[in-house]
């Protein structure tokens, strides 16, 4: 993930259906016009996010990359299934999972994770792929 900007995704994706591409960067501000896609709002509206995230004790995977399914729900978080690796800006590594439901909304208070603040803070995905 990028300080203070979207999620860059390198694995062989599927996005909402489209199987397009081996590199994105999705909103986690949750400001752009283009959901699930990053548009360069999170400047605009100037999102922070809430520094270095904790690592969490986690095992290698096979793979690192992917093959990944990305699903955004509906005015929530991305659903994301597939061997991933999530790393910091800095490049730390924060976890390793197969399964993880990602902020998009900006409002979390442990992103890059979902903590269903999504709810409370009204967040209205329009456009969703
Ligand atoms: S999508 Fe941001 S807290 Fe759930």
């Amino acid at each position: 993930m990028w300080q203070d900007g979207p999620l860059a995704v390198h694995a062989e994706l599927n996005i909402g259906g489209d199987t397009m591409s081996y590199r994105a960067t999705l909103c986690r501000c949750g400001k752009s016009f283009h959901k699930p896609y990053c548009d360069g709002m999170h400047r605009k509206a100037r999102f922070a996010a809430t520094g270095e995230p904790t690592p969490q004790k986690s095992e290698p995977l096979p793979v690192r990359n992917g093959p990944l399914n990305v699903t955004p729900t509906l005015n929530g978080p991305l659903h994301v299934e597939g061997a991933l690796e999530i790393c910091s800006a800095s490049g730390q590594t924060i976890t390793r999972t197969t399964e993880t439901w990602l902020c998009r909304c900006g409002h979390s208070k442990d992103k890059p994770f979902c903590d269903g603040s999504h709810e409370a803070a009204g967040f209205i995905a329009d456009g969703e792929a």
